[in-house]
C-alpha cells in the first residue's frame, strides 16, 4: 500500500509534558498516514526522498482543541454580554437558537460560523448545536466538508425553554436523538456525534434517563454544562432535590464520566464533593474564561484542577465568548488565573504559559485520542504560524515569540494547518 508521507520543516514547538515545552529550530515534523512519525534535526535515511514542504523559519505547533462552542451562537456573539447567564439564555440565546428550525437561516450562518472555524487556530472542536435535527446534520455536512475533526451534539431540551424552543416531551426528544444517529450512521469520517443535554434545568429525570439509555447503546461520549453560575446551581438544586451536588444530577443517569466519556463546561463553583467525583470519573472540564468573564460568572479554580491531575481542556464557549481565537483562551486563563490568585486566593498560583498551551493542546486533544502533540503516534494536527509581522527590532526567543502569538496573534498569522494529516488550509 501506498504510503501518505511527508513533512514539513520549520521552527517546531511542542508540549513535552505540563509543565514543558519543547522547541527544535531548523527540524522537520514527519506525517505518516495521518500520523506523526517523530520530529527530527536531520531527516532519517528512510525519509529521506520524501516531499518537505519547507516553511523557513515560521512556527509549526500542535492544533489547538476547542472544548466547547456553540455553533448557532456565533451569529451574535459580541453582543448581548450585559446580563448573567439565565437571563442571557432567555432573553438573547434561546431566541437566537429558534431560528434555526428554518434550514435557510441555519445555512447562511452555519457556512459563515464553519468557513471562520476552518480558518481559526482550531484543528478540533466539541460543537453544541441546537435542538434541531435538520439543521444539525446540515452544520455536520458541513464541518465534514471542512476538513476539521468535530464531535457535533443535537441538544436536548424538554423544559425551561421558550415557546419556540423546547421539544414536545422526553420521548419525543430521545426519538429525535436517535433517529438523528441513525440517519448519520456512517456518513462521516471526521465527524462524530455526541450526546447533548443542554443542562440540568433543560431536561427532565425522563429524558435524562432516556439519554443514558441511549449513551449505553449507542457509546457515544456527552457535552454538558455544570457549575456555571450561582443561580443555576441554587436552580439545579430545586429541580433535582435528591441529588447531593450538580454534577450528581447527571451522575444519577449515567452521564457523568466513567464508562461515559463526558466533558463538563465550567465548574467554576464545584464543590469538594463534586470535583472529587470529576477526579474519580475522568470527567473532562472545558474552561472557557472569556465566557465566565463576559456572563461574569467567576473564576474556575484552574491550578486547584491541575494539582489534583484533573483533565482541563480550554474552551470558547461562543457566544458566552464572542472569540473563536484559541490563542485568546490561553491568554485569558493565564489572565484570570492572575485575578483569582491577586484577589482571591494566594495559595493557588497563577497558570503558566506552559500549563495552559497544554490543555489548548494535549489538554483537549486528548477527548479525541491521542491529539495535541507531536511526539511518535499522535494524529498529524498542525498550524503554521507566520508571525513576521508582529515586528521587533531585538533578538528574541522562540518561547518568546510563540508568547506574543497568544497575546497579538489574529487570523493573519495562520497560513497552514493540517488535521489528521490532510491538509485543511
Ligand atoms: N448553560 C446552558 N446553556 C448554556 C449556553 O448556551 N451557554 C452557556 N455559557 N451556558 C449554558
Ligand atoms: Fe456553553
Amino acid at each position: 500500500m501506498k504510503k501518505d508521507l511527508f513533512a514539513l520543516k520549520g521552527t517546531i514547538c511542542y508540549s513535552k509534558n505540563q509543565k514543558e515545552l519543547v522547541f527544535h529550530e531548523d527540524s522537520y515534523v514527519v506525517c505518516e498516514n495521518g500520523l506523526c512519525a517523530g520530529v527530527f534535526s536531520q531527516l532519517p535515511d528512510e525519509y529521506k526522498s520524501i516531499p518537505v514542504e519547507d516553511m523557513g523559519d515560521r512556527l509549526i505547533i500542535p492544533g489547538f482543541t476547542d472544548l466547547h462552542l456553540h455553533a448557532p451562537q456565533y451569529a451574535y456573539r459580541g453582543t448581548g454580554m450585559d446580563l448573567e447567564l439565565l437571563d442571557w439564555l432567555n432573553t438573547i440565546t434561546f431566541p437566537q437558537e429558534a431560528r434555526y428550525a428554518d434550514l435557510d437561516y441555519a445555512k447562511k450562518a452555519y457556512s459563515i460560523f464553519v468557513d471562520d472555524l476552518k480558518h481559526s487556530f482550531t484543528t478540533r472542536a466539541c460543537i453544541f448545536a441546537t435542538l434541531h435535527r435538520p439543521a444539525t446534520e446540515l452544520l455536520m455536512d458541513m464541518l465534514e466538508e471542512s476538513g476539521l475533526a468535530t464531535m457535533v451534539g443535537k441538544v436536548n431540551m424538554d423544559r425551561n425553554g421558550a415557546p419556540e424552543l423546547q421539544e414536545e416531551s422526553a420521548q419525543a426528544s430521545a426519538q429525535d436523538t436517535r433517529q438523528w444517529l441513525e440517519e448519520i450512521k456512517g456518513r462521516y469520517c471526521h465527524t462524530y456525534p455526541i450526546l447533548t443535554p443542554r443542562f440540568t434545568p433543560s431536561c427532565t429525570d425522563e429524558l435524562m434517563t432516556e439519554l443514558g439509555k441511549i449513551q449505553r447503546e449507542y457509546h457515544i461520549p456527552v457535552q454538558s454544562h455544570l457549575s456555571e453560575n450561582f443561580g443555576e446551581i441554587a436552580w439545579v438544586k430545586d429541580l433535582c432535590p435528591t441529588s447531593r451536588f450538580y454534577g450528581d444530577a447527571y451522575d444519577m443517569f449515567g452521564l457523568f464520566g466513567g464508562a461515559c466519556p463526558t466533558i463538563m463546561a465550567h465548574c467554576v463553583h464545584s464543590t469538594d464533593e463534586e470535583i472529587q467525583m470529576i477526579k474519580d470519573q475522568g470527567v473532562y472540564i472545558a474552561h472557557c474564561p472569556e465566557s465566565n468573564t463576559d456572563i461574569a460568572s467567576g473564576i474556575a479554580p484552574i491550578r486547584r484542577y491541575l494539582d489534583l491531575g484533573l483533565h482541563v481542556g480550554l474552551g470558547t464557549d461562543v457566544a458566552g465568548g464572542f472569540s473563536l481565537s484559541m490563542f485568546r483562551a490561553i491568554a485569558d486563563t493565564i489572565q484570570v488565573s492572575k485575578l483569582r490568585w491577586r484577589l482571591m486566593d494566594q495559595s493557588q498560583a497563577p497558570v503558566t504559559l506552559e500549563e495552559a498551551f497544554y490543555m489548548a493542546t494535549i489538554g483537549g486533544g486528548s477527548f479525541f485520542g491521542k491529539a495535541g502533540s507531536f511526539e511518535k503516534g499522535y494524529e498529524f494536527d498542525a498550524l503554521i504560524l507566520d508571525d513576521a509581522g508582529i515586528r521587533h527590532p531585538q533578538e528574541i526567543s522562540t518561547r518568546d515569540r510563540l508568547e506574543r502569538l497568544v497575546y497579538l496573534s489574529d487570523d493573519r498569522n495562520l497560513v497552514g494547518k493540517y488535521v489528521q494529516g490532510r491538509k485543511v488550509i
